[in-house]
Parts: C-alpha cells; sequence; structure tokens
C-alpha cells in the first residue's frame, strides 16, 4: 500500500470538527496536522460526530498550530482542508496551492464568484487539485436521486421542489451578510448547487427573499427557469424555529419524495414504495474519500470540480439580485 496523503485542516470551529471526525477510517489519508487562532478549541483530542459509524477520529497523534505560518514551517502535509469562515476560502486555498498543496475547500467556494475565478486560475497555474466540499453531492439519497434522475426509469423529471430552513447561526461572521452572503449564500446553496449538479444553470432566476435582522437574504424562495425543463424551487431560511429539509421529484411516472429511511417512491400506477438508502458513510466522509482517491490515483475531480461550483456562485448571485429588486434575472456564464 503506498504512502497515505498527509492532511492538515485549518479551521477548527464546527465544520473543522465534523471534518475532522471523518479521518480515523479514511483509505487514502491520514489527518497530520489541526491549524486555528483559537487555541481554546484545541481542547478535544477525539472527534466524534452523530453520523454513523463513519463519523469517529482519535486526535492523540495530529499536530496542533495556531498560524497557517506554524503550519507551513513546522509540519509536513500534502493537502489542506479549509474550514474556515467563508470570506477566507479564496485567500487561504489560493495561498495554499502556490505553496504546493492540494486543497479540499467548505462551501461556499467564496464570497464572490470574481474570487472564485481567481482560485480556478490559480489550480490551473500551479497544477494543485481544489475541490469545494458541495456535500449533497456526496450524500447517498441525493446520490440515489441523480441516478434515478439519469437512468431515467421514471421518465422525465417534470417538477422538483426543495427546502433547507433552521435558525439563525450564533457565530458573529455568519450574521454579517458581508462576510457570509446570509441565508442565501451560507445555507441555501446547497440546493442550489445540487440543482445545479443534475439539472445545469437555469437561463433566469425569480426569488422572493426578506431581509429580517442580518441585512442578508435571511429567508428565501427561488424559482429556476429552465427554458422546457422542469419547473424548479427550492426555499431556505434563517428565520425558522426547527431545523426542517427536504425534496420532492415529481416525474412522469413516479414521485420521489425524502423520508428517514431513503426515499419514498410513489408511482402513477402501481403501490409505493420505499427505497432504503443507507445514511452512512456520511456526505464528508464521502467527499474526503472521493478527493483524496482522485489525488491518489491522479484522476480529475469530476463530481465536484471547481469550474462546476463556480457556477453555483454565479445562480445564487443572480438569485440574491432578484431577491432585492424583485424582477426575474437572467444567469450569467462564466467570463461574461
Ligand atoms: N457542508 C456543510 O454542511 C456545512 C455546515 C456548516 C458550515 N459549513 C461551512 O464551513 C465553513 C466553516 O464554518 P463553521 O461553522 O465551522 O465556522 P466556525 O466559526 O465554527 O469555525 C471557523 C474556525 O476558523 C477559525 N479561524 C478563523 N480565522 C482563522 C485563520 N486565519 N486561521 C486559522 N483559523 C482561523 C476560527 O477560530 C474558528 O474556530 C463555512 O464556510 C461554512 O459555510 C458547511
Amino acid at each position: 500500500m503506498a504512502k497515505k496523503i498527509r492532511c492538515a485542516i485549518i479551521g477548527y470551529g464546527g465544520m473543522g470538527h465534523f471534518h475532522a471526525a471523518q479521518y480515523g477510517k479514511q483509505k487514502y489519508v491520514e489527518l497530520v496536522a489541526i491549524c486555528d487562532t483559537n487555541p481554546e478549541k484545541f481542547k478535544q483530542k477525539e472527534a466524534q460526530i452523530n453520523l454513523g459509524k463513519s463519523g469517529k477520529s482519535k486526535l492523540d497523534k495530529v499536530q496542533y498550530c495556531a498560524s497557517y505560518e506554524a503550519l507551513t514551517s513546522s509540519v509536513e502535509f500534502d493537502m489542506l482542508d479549509i474550514c474556515l469562515p467563508c470570506p477566507l476560502h479564496a485567500e487561504y486555498a489560493i495561498r495554499a496551492m502556490k505553496d504546493g498543496y492540494d486543497v479540499l475547500c467548505e462551501k461556499p467556494m467564496a464570497r464572490h464568484s470574481s474570487d472564485a475565478v481567481k482560485m480556478i486560475e490559480t489550480a490551473r497555474k500551479t497544477g494543485r487539485k481544489l475541490m469545494i466540499a458541495q456535500c449533497l453531492r456526496f450524500a447517498n439519497n441525493f446520490r440515489k436521486l441523480k441516478e434515478i434522475h439519469d437512468s431515467g426509469r421514471y421518465g422525465k423529471l417534470l417538477r422538483m421542489d426543495m427546502r433547507r430552513n433552521g435558525g439563525l447561526p450564533k457565530q458573529a461572521w455568519y450574521r454579517d451578510p458581508a462576510q457570509s452572503g446570509g441565508a442565501l449564500l451560507d445555507l441555501h446553496l446547497h440546493d442550489t448547487d445540487f440543482i445545479q449538479y443534475l439539472l445545469g444553470v437555469p437561463d433566469k432566476v425569480m426569488t422572493f427573499g426578506i431581509t429580517r435582522t442580518t441585512g442578508g437574504i435571511d429567508d428565501l424562495m427561488s424559482n429556476y427557469i429552465f427554458a422546457d425543463g422542469p419547473k424548479v424551487s427550492s426555499e431556505g431560511s434563517w428565520c425558522r424555529g426547527p431545523w426542517s429539509s427536504g425534496v420532492v421529484a415529481v416525474f412522469e411516472k413516479a414521485t420521489a419524495d425524502f423520508c428517514p429511511e431513503g426515499i419514498r417512491i410513489c408511482p402513477v400506477d402501481g403501490k409505493e414504495k420505499i427505497l432504503k438508502v443507507p445514511s452512512d458513510p456520511n456526505p464528508y466522509f464521502n467527499e474526503i474519500a472521493y478527493f483524496t482517491e482522485c489525488i491518489a490515483k491522479k484522476k480529475p475531480v469530476k463530481i465536484c470540480p471547481p469550474e462546476s461550483t463556480l457556477l453555483s456562485i454565479l445562480i445564487a448571485e443572480a438569485e440574491e439580485k432578484s431577491a432585492r429588486t424583485g424582477k426575474m434575472v437572467a444567469v450569467k456564464k462564466p467570463g461574461r
């Protein structure tokens, strides 16, 4: 067995902890270091999240560093896993690729599409691999839905409705739309990205949204307009109490509805059935496994290339414009 890829995580808050928990059972990669400017975060020497068997790591052999400079000068590693707040993604991804590291970076790719473009340019110039962790592309139930869609088993997709609603995160940077992009860019982007992954870039978007406390778009409903395509809508919010999310996809011959066991299939003619989809390994485990397999086997990143995640940021920017103007907005294509 070849030597494992050595990974360092930068940003050890909520998501850094989630990612750290995924490295215990990986085939191609081991976690060697964790970096955070707040050393208070280093007290816990085990990461465990309640997401099936895949989410647990012992962290007693990991090196802890309080800055990127300390990390790169004192630890030998090959790949940086960026779990920093959104406005720092582009800066650190670019820096790391220039310093010779492959980069897995949390979503959103960047606060602005112009920064996402610079990330792609740097990946091309340096030859480093870059992948944005759009986790729905790696979630077993979403993978199954894509497989159902692409197989044409139930005919064409006519309509899809998605939902992702919760309360306002506590950290100050989330509550500043200049940094987080509000619920629209931070949370709702998950669904925007999956829609784009499944169906391509819509021609136009029409978004109804409100700002309540943050000045960002805190609660919204978007319609994605595809010429001759399915009617797609998606709701996202930081103004709701209990967390809820869901997907309903109406095909010509059946409706697919996410449920706790997997996907409920309700055929037009025939009996309802539950398609069981295991939730383990969880999407965070799967995205790390996939990216590191691409590095180890020198394969292109096909499921989630940065050129594709840039498109999702461009759609989100059109949604923001639509929500703020009350008008339908055409989605920009890269380079225009
Ligand atoms: N994929 C998902 O399901 C999901 C869920 C939640 C968050 N996220 C994303 O993960 C990212 C991080 O979110 P979070 O909730 O973990 O944020 P957080 O505020 O909990 O953690 C960020 C951490 O980064 C550290 N930090 C800040 N500047 C630093 C620097 N220059 N060097 C080193 N460390 C630094 C902070 O001290 C903090 O511990 C965001 O982009 C967010 O959108 C993704």
